[in-house]
């Protein structure tokens, strides 16, 4: 060797074995009240906030009320670059838990674990989601939020690093047994395959405060019209407009309340890949078709995959910007080009928005590179395959609610995939998997993501199934039978009519309840459903608390007493009135019509007579309020017009709720133009 050759060997050992130097200190900053931001590295430009297109709801931030103090210890989180990653390390607790990564349909604590975060509901993996939110809720009161669109891997307190001075003391397997296979780490640590990250870090002093804070980043939690709280039914694959009309018809003859029909891909003259326009044999006339059920107050929501057959009127305007792979041979839009997105926005606003169409079901968006397209494929904005898999169904929500922004009218969907960034948008997940303690799993879940999921039910192998699915669909984001395989109708199972049409009236008892839920969610970034980790740090995923006062504890077919955990203070049966238990586990055994649910000492539920429509509630609508317990009674109650965004110009209403001296109900306008829906207020009284 010469004796360049030497030096040169001697520089590339010793670069390779230079020590390697410790991750950077994060450098935060103060984005929004309670809200910090810190970067690794370059972040991409198409990250999850920028695909959800989310601002955040500044003034309702700022009433959550500012945080001097970060809820974390910054000096120990860290960033770097290594081996093409883009990796953050937040410190952890040693008696911390988290909650969230994802709607998750098994578990509740997520530490300790390693999750995956992809899109995709297929391959069974029991990391892979219908929404891979890169969102973790301390049980010490804070949020961490990784803004990439990319697939990320989390290492919920897994991993020991080199001489952290969180790692447990090293025992020697050999003589101690207490020497551990996995020892606790003292971080969570984050990783993508990119340039960069940005982090976000939300502050409590409560887990729910800092979801709340998440939200509100993100714009604000929906605010979906009244209507879209009724019942929905969506009728089988080949229905006809006329088999539709007989359908709904038999609804009311039955009076099974109803408010949304849901058309499946047999309104398209072809679907799988579809052509976007109506079938001229199974539909002849739309605008007539969605006259005559509008006329009846009935709305209707379209199923389409993202696809485009080459036979559709969309595929030549949207040729320029299709990807290189194509799904069932359906071309793939590239939807983060605005011109791409224009098309696609004016084609469903003359097929669909304005003939009457009230919304849309955007389904197959979740799948991994077996079923959508594989990571290498190509789009013409550039964006990677997998990151698009991320982010498709987010970017397909983004544009039909602007399209309904653009008409004024609100609208409430279905999507199968959804992600971090987009809690503003009116839609509700479903999935093809049908368990019936995963989807109880998913209800409770999916707060935790940002996100709204619809427990629907399809089928049932008895009566006794059919009832218990059908009363925990009633109590989801949206109360849904999906029939489009089965063709199976409420009163399905002989005998067991009743008890399936006193869920369904149920759901529409509570609406002035629901209502007031969703707004806070819109308002105050608190989810509707609230898993029992928000509520009191509880990992139970079989009960919720609905709203701020009903607890929730579905029962599942071939059981006949289940176990319920009551959080701190006195509950009581939403039914009888009568004292539960207070702080302590009960054993409950419910009579097939009855659903477990309870109210909270001195809760004051607004609610109205059954009725068929949730959307056709007329101006005096008598409001009843149902009170509870031994304590002063209180409640809350918000109104506007169900339908429109006038609630953004202040035409819309928040009250308290009490009962005066001589026992009548008073409603008390805290904020807003003080106009409401309501007329008479009754009260009735389960008082103890
Ligand atoms: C599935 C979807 C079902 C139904 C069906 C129609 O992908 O999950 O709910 O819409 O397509 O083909």
């Amino acid at each position: 060797m010469t004796l360049f050759g030497i030096v040169t060997a001697f520089m590339a050992i010793s670069t390779l074995s230079a020590p390697l130097s410790p991750p950077k200190t994060l450098q935060w900053d103060r984005v929004a009240p309670g809200v910090w931001r810190a970067t690794i590295g370059r972040k991409d430009k198409l990250n999850l906030i920028s695909a959800a297109a989310a601002r955040p709801a500044k003034d309702a931030l700022k009433k959550q009320g500012d945080v001097e103090t970060p809820p974390i210890d910054l000096s120990l989180a860290s960033g770097e670059n290594v081996a093409g990653h883009a990796v953050a390390r937040i410190p952890l607790l040693p008696d911390e838990k988290l909650y969230g990564l994802g709607l998750q349909m098994h578990g509740s604590d997520r530490r300790g674990g390693v999750y995956h975060l992809r899109m995709d509901h297929y391959s069974g993996g029991k990391d892979r989601l219908h929404a891979p939110t890169p969102l973790y809720i301390s049980s010490k009161g804070y949020a961490v939020f990784f803004n990439t669109a990319r697939p990320i891997s989390i290492y919920a307190g897994v991993g020991n690093r080199l001489g952290s001075p969180g790692n447990p003391k090293s025992r020697d397997r050999n003589t101690d047994p207490a020497w551990e296979a996995q020892p606790a780490s003292d971080a969570v640590e984050a990783s993508v395959q990119a340039p960069g990250m940005e982090v976000f870090l939300f502050a409590g002093p409560t887990p729910m405060d800092a979801l709340r804070r998440y939200n509100l980043f993100c714009g604000g939690g929906a605010l979906p019209p009244r209507w879209a709280l009724g019942f929905w039914h969506r009728v089988p694959l080949e229905a006809s407009a006329e088999e539709v009309t007989r359908e709904t018809e038999e609804f009311d003859r039955r009076s099974f309340p109803l408010d949304v029909v849901g058309l499946e891909p047999g309104w398209q003259s072809r679907s799988y890949p579809g052509s976007f326009v109506w079938s001229e044999k199974r539909f002849p006339d739309p605008a007539g078709f969605l006259k005559k059920l509008g006329d009846d107050n009935l709305r209707v929501n379209l199923w389409e995959n993202p696809y485009v057959a080459e036979s559709s009127p969309l595929y030549t305007p949207l040729k320029p910007f299709f990807a290189s792979h194509t799904v069932w041979l359906g071309a793939v839009p590239d939807l983060t080009i605005p011109k791409a997105a224009e098309i696609v926005r004016q084609h469903h606003k003359s097929v669909g928005i304005d003939l009457g169409v009230s919304g849309y079901k955007i389904d197959e968006v979740d799948g991994v590179d077996v079923w959508l397209w594989p990571d290498h494929a190509a789009f013409p904005s550039g964006i990677p395959g997998d990151q698009m898999r991320q982010i498709y169904g987010v970017l397909w929500q983004r544009e039909l609610e602007t399209l309904f922004e653009d008409s004024g009218k609100r609208t409430f969907g279905l999507v199968r995939g959804s992600n971090g960034g987009a809690s503003r948008f009116p839609f509700a997940i479903y999935s093809d998997t049908y368990d019936h303690r995963e989807y109880v799993t998913g209800i409770t879940s999916a707060g935790l993501a940002g996100v709204m999921w619809c427990a629907e039910a399809r089928s049932a192998s008895n009566g006794e199934e059919w009832v218990r699915r059908m009363q925990t669909a009633v109590l989801s984001h949206i109360a849904q039978l999906n029939a489009w395989a089965d063709g199976t109708k409420p009163w399905s199972f002989p005998g067991y009519e009743e008890p399936v049409k006193k869920a369904m009236q149920f759901r529409i008892e509570i609406l002035p309840y629901l209502y007031t839920a969703f707004a806070q969610y819109h308002y105050q970034g608190t989810p509707v459903i609230r898993a029992m980790s928000l509520v009191d740090g509880g990992d139970e995923t079989d009960q919720y608390l609905l709203g701020d006062d009903i607890l929730v504890a579905p029962m599942f077919a071939g059981t006949k007493s289940r176990k319920v955990r009551l959080p701190h203070g006195e509950w009581f049966d939403y039914e009888t009135g009568k004292r539960v238990g207070d702080g302590e586990t009960i054993e409950v055994t419910p009579a097939l019509d009855k659903i477990p649910l309870f109210v909270r000492n001195g809760a004051l539920i607004p609610t109205i007579a059954p009725q068929l429509r949730a959307g056709t509630l007329r101006k005096g609508t008598p409001i009843i309020l149902r009170s509870y317990g031994n304590q002063t009674p209180h409640g809350a109650l918000y109104d506007d017009d169900g339908e429109t965004f006038a609630y953004r110009k202040g035409r819309y209403s928040w009250f308290d709720l009490s009962i005066d001296k001589d026992g009548r109900g008073v409603m008390t306008k805290r904020e807003g133009d003080g106009s409401s829906l309501y007329g008479a207020i009754t009260v009735q009284s389960f008082a103890r």
